[in-house]
């Protein structure tokens, strides 16, 4: 058999082998470690185009690709979504400002496998609330990943999402979802962020996808402005996200894109030494 072997189920899901774990991790860890770069970085006055910069600098020093750069046209290597911006911002001129609450996602292709993340940043003090949103997205995204193994079936993890988001008041975004992915950037299948248990498709060891759940303050309903890319909320209030690249293994995940600072979600409890 080739290097390249891989199950197609008849859905067309790829299952992937055991030994496309390790450069799965090499594509994810390098995708973290580019948001841990970033960190000391957002500041009030710095603006999302020098971010956008920094990633670009730091994935050709590891010959490593921006996977959004050009991507369907897309106009930067980074998306940067900011407050009311769901996701897909587009790195700007324009500085951030004390209070402000950033998502960055990075995904980075290394030696043709992608490594897809994204987590939540403050720019100085944040609002009560803006923490609040930050702490519960954050929690959805764990739980999600916490509901993944073989035999059950992707709507599992959405079950989990919408329960834990809804339960503190919040809302799942419907319009976006997590995706298979390997060799390329997004692949079947869709994982979605709400619903049941007894919907979706079933997992099974060897897949490989992101779950990164779009939790709103407000209402769930999106709009995507004039540039086409820029999804916000249509009532303008505060949006957070994270996003994990997962490998499903034979009785749970391996997640390929955890921050090796330790640095997943703020504010930082850094491990002391
Ligand atoms: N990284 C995003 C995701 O999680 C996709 C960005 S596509 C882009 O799937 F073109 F907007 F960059
Ligand atoms: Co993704
Ligand atoms: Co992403």
């Amino acid at each position: 058999m080739t290097s390249d072997t891989v199950t197609i189920r008849p859905d067309g899901i790829k299952l992937y082998q055991s030994k496309d774990f390790e450069p799965m991790h090499r594509a994810g860890r390098l995708a973290a470690t580019a948001l841990d770069m970033l960190v000391p970085h957002v500041q009030p006055g710095v603006t999302t185009e020098f971010l956008d910069d920094l990633v670009l600098d730091f994935a050709l020093a590891h010959d490593a690709t921006p996977a959004p750069l050009n991507y369907r046209g897309f106009p930067k290597s980074i998306c940067t979504s900011i407050n009311h911006v769901v996701c897909h911002g587009i790195p700007g001129p324009k500085p951030l400002k004390n209070g402000d609450v950033v998502n960055i996602d990075v995904t980075l292709v290394v030696d043709g496998w992608h490594g897809d993340t994204s987590r939540m940043f403050c720019v100085g003090d944040i609002s009560r609330r803006a923490e609040r949103l930050i702490a519960v997205t954050h929690e959805c995204l764990e739980l999600g990943m916490a509901a993944v193994k073989p035999g059950v079936k992707t709507g599992a993890i959405g079950a989990a999402i919408q329960a834990h988001a809804e339960a503190q008041r919040c809302s799942v975004v419907k319009d976006f979802c997590g995706h298979g992915l390997g060799r390329a950037f997004h692949e079947r299948p869709n994982i979605l962020h709400y619903g049941t248990q007894e919907e979706g498709v079933l997992i099974e060891e060897g897949m490989f996808f992101t779950i990164e759940p779009m939790i709103n303050l407000g209402k769930p309903s999106v709009k995507v402005l004039a540039d086409g890319w820029t999804a916000v909320t249509r009532d303008r209030q505060l949006s957070a996200q994270f996003e994990h690249t997962i490998g499903v293994t034979t009785d749970g995940i391996e997640v390929f894109t955890r921050s090796p600072a330790g640095m997943e979600c703020p504010p930082y409890r850094l491990k002391a030494a």
